[in-house]
């Protein structure tokens, strides 16, 4: 079999922004998948809600320095360029934009772009500055790739939630799309963070998942209350040693304003978990979140 060629690779925002205005000129739909590469089933499931949605699909590969509000965790992050070039070219996308810090962010950049209220709960409570550094990111490929749409995971709820305020609010005109979470076989939401944990850790991370579940049935049974759905999903949650559990929430989907008392209508259950070393101590800890949106009124 032939081998799929490499995508074309782009360093610089002025050599994307040509290309989008000449895919514009040939009146080609164009999809951008922003990603901090590291690529898994995930990204690319994403990749193929892009090809579904236009002519050409972009990548991008930036590890984004200003949404890691720890150090550790941006040094720790995985980077494998050259895997993730070819299973870019395997799975069809056209061209990877690949920029340096300095290109995103211009010595003396003092420019950002804060998503106020949306940003606040959740992990925008856990990680001071984090979705700062996320909408300002995905401001500069927007404004680099001018996509027609832009296609990001589910599993990031409320990344997703954030990215579409600001899309709207800056009006960009870029469709933005969310794909659902994919997951690996045991049910763990797939993540580039999953690498990272220990053996023991990452059995322990399906209680993730179970939570999940459990809480899909007790209200798919007839549970509305917000506080017992929650303390079942921390007693779940209690039972993986080695994670701490940073967030166990019900919130409203669109605004995600705490869910009422008793479950109305589609609710968001979020949760995220830190995981540690058995050895304990600071080194290797991993968070990881997953969420459902949980329907009381299913239509049948
Ligand atoms: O979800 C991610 O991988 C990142 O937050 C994103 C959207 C690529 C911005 O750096």
């Amino acid at each position: 079999m032939e081998p799929m060629p490499f995508p074309r690779v782009i360093r610089t925002v002025g050599e994307l922004q040509d290309e989008s205005d000449h895919c514009r000129a040939q009146g080609l739909r164009v999809a951008l998948v922003p990603t901090m590469g590291a690529l898994h089933e995930g990204h690319l499931s994403l990749v193929r809600e892009a090809r579904a949605r236009a002519d050409v699909v972009w990548m991008s590969i930036f590890v984004n320095p200003t949404q890691f509000n720890d150090p550790n965790d941006f040094e720790a992050y995985p980077v494998n360029f050259d895997r993730d070039l070819a299973l870019a070219g395997e799975n069809g996308v056209d061209v990877v934009f690949a920029p340096g810090v300095e290109e995103l962010y211009p010595q003396g950049a003092q420019t950002w772009v804060e998503v106020e209220g949306l940003s606040e709960s959740l992990c925008g409570a856990s990680r001071p500055g984090h979705f700062r550094g996320v909408t300002t990111v995905v401001s500069k490929l927007f404004l680099a790739a001018r996509p027609h749409v832009a296609v990001f995971g589910a599993k990031d709820f409320q990344q997703l939630a954030v990215i579409r305020a600001m899309e709207r609010d800056l009006g960009f005109g870029i469709e933005v799309v969310g794909a659902p979470t994919v997951r690996e076989a045991d049910g763990v939401a797939m993540s580039s963070r999953n690498v990272r944990l220990h053996p023991e850790a990452r059995i322990q991370a399906r209680g993730l998942v179970k939570a999940l579940d459990a809480a899909e049935r007790a209200v798919l049974g007839g549970e509305l209350s917000r506080d017992r759905l929650i303390s079942e999903v921390e007693t779940i949650l209690r039972e993986m040693p080695l994670g701490e559990t940073d967030y166990a929430e019900l919130r409203d989907p669109i605004s995600l304003a705490l869910a009422p008392e008793f479950l109305s209508g589609p609710t968001l259950l979020a949760l995220a978990v830190q995981f540690r070393r058995p050895e304990g101590g600071d080194e290797g800890l991993v968070r990881l979140i997953d969420n459902r949106l949980l329907d009381p009124t299913p239509t049948r």
